[in-house]
């Protein structure tokens, strides 16, 4: 999927220097959605959608960052004096996570960064947290540092919270940093303790496009947050102990749930299911119980959209179009929310008059024409060559 020939081309007619490469993927999450700030569990894996680094040193002290998505250039003059806030610009993300890294106490010397990548943006797959990891890899080479994987997915949360000012949890960084070739990942975003699920070889990752733009950065995320936060606090005041929804029971709900707002009630149910269905889906994708994994997902979907009011209906769409299909085992929005992809696990041998069947229909139902993509679980962020 990613020519790195080309890109290595890239690097080098403009700067003139080799590059050395690294690659980090998007993700989908399987299931666990806003779950990962308030602690709890989120069951990704690592996709064939990828960003590629290429960064060679520069001896002029500048640094330069190169996106041939956009094809534009940032240059900071001098790499000892970096910028202290964000611009609202593409390269915001790098370079958060070169400010962050600085912030570590390394020095930052002058080099030449090139991006690309082929994770669609805006649609829920994490291109954000591919460039972060592609980033960080790059520039750590550079500097001749290197961090275990979930130190690094922190760095780069650190980056995009601090820095791009976009208020996400670590799931995205971490499955980048950390996936595993044909893995899901379960990840207890408490103490980043994680385990690795196989997904077994006769099931196929489904992405399926609505077209309806996504972005973390965007009010819903934040406001979706906020309830969370909210409910998690009217709890806290009867069990101190409930530091975040992670620590709360469905019992509290019943308990206090009449304290809360009506969202926020809403915005706590979905969450304390979610990380109950979450622990169990990657219990019934160890033991090969897909039919479960499928139910699981299914009121997953349902809860995320009817509770947590993240989906929207084109997504509300993609998923039920999906259901009566030859080799379906489950489906549901993947992601931030309010728009983006549906994921959809099918058996590998439906899956391309899946893709197609679900496009036909969409496209007849909503109107827009959808990218369906088949994946596969890939592996995490690495160096290439
Ligand atoms: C976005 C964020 C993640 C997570 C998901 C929702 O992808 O970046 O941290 O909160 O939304 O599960």
């Amino acid at each position: 999927m990613h020519d790195v020939n080309a890109f290595r081309n890239i690097h080098r007619n403009r700067f003139q220097t080799e590059p050395t490469v690294f690659a980090a993927p998007g993700r989908v999450n399987i299931i666990g959605e806003h779950t990962d700030y308030a602690e709890g569990f989120v069951m990704p894996a690592a996709i064939d959608f990828a960003t590629l680094a290429g960064i060679s040193p520069r001896s002029d002290g500048k640094i330069v960052i190169y996106s041939e998505n956009y094809g534009d250039e940032r240059v900071i003059d001098d790499a000892k004096a970096l910028p202290a806030a964000a611009i609202k610009h593409w390269s915001d993300y790098p370079l958060g996570v070169i400010v962050t890294l600085a912030g570590e106490g390394h020095t930052m010397p002058g080099f030449s960064l090139s991006l690309w990548g082929d994770v669609p943006l805006g649609s829920g797959l994490s291109s954000s947290a591919a460039v972060e990891v592609a980033t960080a890899l790059a520039v750590c080479s550079i500097l001749g540092v290197t961090y275990p994987g979930p130190v690094l997915a922190r760095l780069c949360q650190k980056a995009e919270n601090q820095f791009v000012g976009a208020n996400c949890g670590i799931m995205d960084q971490f499955i980048s940093a950390n996936g595993a070739e044909d893995h899901a990942l379960l990840l207890d975003c408490r103490d980043l303790s994680f385990k690795l699920a196989p997904i077994p070889h006769n099931v196929a990752l489904v992405i399926a496009n609505t077209m309806v733009s996504h972005s973390v950065a965007g009010g819903e995320y934040t406001s979706r947050r906020a309830e969370v936060e909210e409910a998690c606090a009217v709890i806290a005041r009867h069990r101190p102990e409930v530091k975040f929804l992670r620590d709360a029971t469905p019992e509290d709900l019943k308990n206090y749930g009449h304290e809360m707002s009506p969202n926020a009630l809403k915005r706590a149910r979905h969450v304390i299911t979610e990380n109950i269905r979450t622990v169990a889906a990657a219990e019934a994708l160890m033991h090969h119980n897909l039919k479960e994994l499928g139910r699981l997902m299914a009121e997953a979907h349902t809860s995320y959209s009817q509770d947590f009011e993240a989906s929207c209906v084109e997504a509300d769409a993609m998923v039920a179009l999906a259901q009566d299909l030859p080799g379906l085992i489950g489906a549901r929005l993947t992601g931030g929310g309010f728009g983006g992809c549906t994921i959809n696990l099918v058996e590998r041998e439906h899956a391309p008059a899946f893709a197609e069947a679900l496009g036909a229909r969409y496209s007849s139902e909503i109107g827009i024409v959808p990218q369906i993509h088949i994946c596969h679980a890939a592996s995490g962020a690495h160096r290439i060559g």
